[in-house]
């Protein structure tokens, strides 16, 4: 049977409210249709821009039922929702991605066993969860590792990198013995990523494979179309294609690759949603990765995922208020740099208040755009006399 289209005019839930969801949004209404947010918070990101804001937990089944009577299906924005919940409202609306994905992603043990498990290339781990198993762990693997909490980690949260043994343990002992995962430390030449989106129909489309630098383990800025040798692009996709499948995905998937200095591809995770290295592709391609979500999960064909120039994104981490507002006007002095705010009231250090995207003919121009961009924002605000 056929999936009916979701059109216009439609309702589409949000499970999670935060900048994901705001832009999704901003999709959403330009495009006509009706969309409502669901999360613990109030006056969020999403809620800002959405036609209501439901607030309350995500464990709370009658608030999720009375949420699911209001739209016409469900997807989500943030990865870590208790998925035991959704089932009291599965078979009620389509929820896409399937929760089982989601479920899978929230783990990074679930994930990379998942992956490791059909036959994908994986960086190498090892699970611990009690001091035997690190000790045991450690003993196998080669220094430096990387140290992850298995579930509840984003931005770089959970995780360590460590030199020895006794590193290890301190830094276990400061998860509070939480399960956790050993990863080897991969020497990487470059890190990117390939999003994709498919929709019930099976029709599958992914963006050009956009490269990804990180600082203190959190997305710093990203660059499409990626320097990427071409055979490894065509690695990727054939790997994004295939995964999409293989999950029976409808949304959009971003998958985080390494490309190690020997030249091999691996999966480092993935993320069941838009992407933050995917935010680019509001200014940069003919639909962005929101719009390809909103079409995915309504059951509509995908857009086109070509990009109009080359680009870069910086992000905007709340370090950025540590001496107070950010010299706004420098930066809008930059004619060809695009400004997004995700309206969060609070800036704390290392929380993404909002990002920059500029294009430009290459994407080492489109590089150093972003980069004095965002040192602009760091000039002393101009004195009002
Ligand atoms: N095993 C590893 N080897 C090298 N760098 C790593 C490794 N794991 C994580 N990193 C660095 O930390 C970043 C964030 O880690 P990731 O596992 O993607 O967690 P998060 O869920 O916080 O994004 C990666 O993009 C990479 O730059
Ligand atoms: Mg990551």
């Amino acid at each position: 049977m056929k999936p009916t289209p979701i059109l216009p005019g439609s309702a589409i839930g949000v499970l999670g409210s935060g900048q994901l969801g705001r832009m999704l949004a901003m999709v959403a209404k330009r495009m006509g249709y009706k969309i409502y947010t669901y999360s613990p918070d109030e006056n969020t990101p999403a809620g800002q821009i959405c036609d209501q804001e439901f607030t309350a937990a995500y464990e709370d089944t009658n608030a999720l039922q009375g949420f699911a009577r209001q739209v016409d299906v469900i997807t989500f924005e943030f990865e870590n929702i208790p998925t035991t919940p959704l089932k009291a409202i599965q078979g009620r609306v389509p929820i896409y991605p399937n929760p089982e994905i989601l479920y899978i992603a929230q783990n990074r043990l679930r994930e990379k066993t998942f992956l490791a498990g059909k036959g994908f290339p994986v960086v190498p781990f090892y699970p611990v969860s009690s001091r035997s198993d690190l000790t045991q762990g450690l003993a196998q693997c080669d220094y430096p590792l990387v140290l992850k909490t298995a579930g509840f980690g984003y931005d770089g949260k959970g995780q360590a990198k460590v030199g020895s043994a006794q590193e290890a343990e301190i830094a276990f002992e400061a998860l509070d013995g939480k399960p956790v995962i050993l990863e080897r430390f991969i020497d990487f030449q470059l890190e990117f990523s390939v999003i994709a989106a498919r929709n019930p129909q099976g029709e599958i489309v992914h963006y050009a494979p956009i490269e990804n630098i990180h600082q203190h383990h959190i997305l710093d800025i990203s660059l499409a179309p990626g320097r990427i040798p071409l055979e490894i692009a065509q690695q990727a996709s054939k790997i994004a294609q295939e995964l999409m499948e293989t999950l029976n995905m409808v949304g959009v998937l971003c998958i985080e690759f390494f490309l190690t200095t020997d030249g091999r591809l691996l999966i480092n995770e993935l993320a069941p949603r838009p992407h933050n290295s995917g935010h680019l592709t509001i200014e940069a391609a003919i639909t962005s990765q929101f719009e390809q979500q909103l079409r995915a999960i309504c059951g509509l064909p995908l857009g086109a995922c070509n990009f109009r120039q080359p680009a870069a994104m910086a992000n905007l981490l709340g370090d950025l208020w540590e001496h107070g507002e950010p010299a706004w006007e420098k930066l809008l002095a930059f004619p060809e740099v695009k400004l997004h705010l995700y309206g969060k009231a609070q800036a704390r250090a290392g929380r993404k208040m909002g990002h920059l995207t500029t294009l430009s003919d290459d994407v080492e121009t489109a590089f150093k755009t972003i980069q004095e961009a965002r040192s602009a924002l760091k000039a002393p605000a101009t004195c009002k006399s």
